[in-house]
């Protein structure tokens, strides 16, 4: 029997998997709206094609708000419960990288509006597109998104986007920032925009009294970080997060919805700086470093590129969960710069308390 998207929701509640949130469950009617559209039978028009009109339908959604509220939550019940082949859920972030690997190609072969075919493709492909964590941090994702989406739209792709942020502050002093002016219009014009105002970040509030540092790294470690990272990302295995950073790919082995989850080698290990952890600590809330082994003056440049990576997490209020070979204090304590090495100690206990990052 096909239930609605709020008995959905209810059922989740009545089996103890998420508490009732009366913000949440007054967007579900928004949502349903869009679901019966997207279910209801098509009528093939013979202009089908990127420019043919739109089908009377309802706008995308834009749902934005504070971190944790629960809006990827949502969009995935609303996205896995709509019964449509043609539908496609995929990390903003992700998903413009696509669009900038398929202009390359297209430039390549000579064509003059890149864009055009590689929207089209995208359109001939999908009715439903749901977006996780729209966000615009650099200039040529700015100038191609506006036109993008217009495609898109026109093409009866349904956009549903979350963010943390209402149009109006997208790519807020960004390069350049009044030629992306126009793509906010277009989102007003052609989105609801919608506010989840929930008080409550479940995020912090599942991680709050769990223990967030552990050691010595081991097997029960392991395990218990496992438990969270399933607890976070609600099972999900998670992909690899790309991160371009000057010209360079960073890669971070596992992430899902704003969790990431890495090794200490495969961020400290390898020749990286400040430029990639501050763009890490930009796209994650919440990274779990496992493994970071007792250092000593042999490691100095391990040793140094933690305490970069510790900074950046620090000052974007990114929240930690570690395993390490001992406490904070013994990690690093001769060699050069283990006076610096205080700080970070100290920076790693703060940020085990449970209210750690919930400001932001
Ligand atoms: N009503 C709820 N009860 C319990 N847990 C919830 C509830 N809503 C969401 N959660 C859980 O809280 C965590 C954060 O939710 P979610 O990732 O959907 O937030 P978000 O609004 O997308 O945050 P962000 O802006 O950081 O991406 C998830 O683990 C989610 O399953
Ligand atoms: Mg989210």
């Amino acid at each position: 029997m096909r239930q609605s998207l709020t008995e959905l929701y209810d059922s989740r509640v009545t089996e103890g998997s998420i508490r009732p949130d009366a913000a949440q469950r007054a967007v579900l009617p928004l949502l349903e709206e869009r679901r019966a559209f997207l279910e209801a039978p098509v009528r093939k028009s013979l202009l089908g094609g990127l420019f043919r009109k739109p089908p009377e339908g309802p706008q995308g959604l834009y749902l934005w708000g504070g971190v944790g509220r629960g809006k990827s939550m949502l969009m995935d019940l609303f996205e896995q419960a709509t019964d449509i082949p043609a539908k496609r859920r995929v990390h903003f972030h992700a998903f413009m990288q696509e669009i900038h690997r398929g202009m390359h190609a297209a430039r390549k072969q000579g064509v003059d509006d890149a864009l055009a075919p590689v929207a089209a493709e995208v359109a001939a492909g999908v009715r439903l597109l749901a977006f996780d964590e729209m966000q615009i941090t650099d200039i040529t994702d700015a100038m191609i998104v506006g036109r993008l989406f217009q495609m898109l739209t026109d093409a009866g792709v349904l956009i549903v986007t979350t963010s943390n942020r209402p149009p109006e502050d997208l790519y807020k002093n960004g390069l350049n920032r009044a030629l992306f002016l126009p793509f906010i219009a277009l989102l007003r014009a052609r989105m609801q925009v919608v506010e989840l105002e929930s008080e409550t970040d479940y995020r912090q509030h599942r991680l709050t009294g769990a223990q967030v540092y552990f050691h010595p790294a081991g097997a029960e470690a392991r395990a218990a970080i496992d438990r969270l990272w399933s607890e976070l990302t609600g099972g999900d295995r998670g992909t690899p997060l790309v991160l371009q950073v000057q010209g360079r790919q960073v890669e971070v082995p596992r992430h899902h919805n704003g969790v990431a989850r890495a090794g200490f080698w495969d961020l400290c290990g390898r020749p990286l700086g400040p430029a990639d952890y501050l763009a890490l600590a930009e796209k994650v809330r919440l990274l779990i470093l496992e493994d970071i082994p007792s250092l000593s003056a042999a490691n100095y440049n391990e040793a140094k590129r933690f305490v970069t990576l510790i900074d950046a997490l620090y000052e974007a209020k990114v929240r930690l969960i570690a395993s390490a070979a001992d406490a904070p204090e013994r990690l690093y304590f001769e060699g050069a710069g283990a006076f610096e090495f205080e700080r970070t100690a100290s920076r790693l206990r703060e940020m085990q308390a449970a209210d750690w990052g919930s400001a932001g």
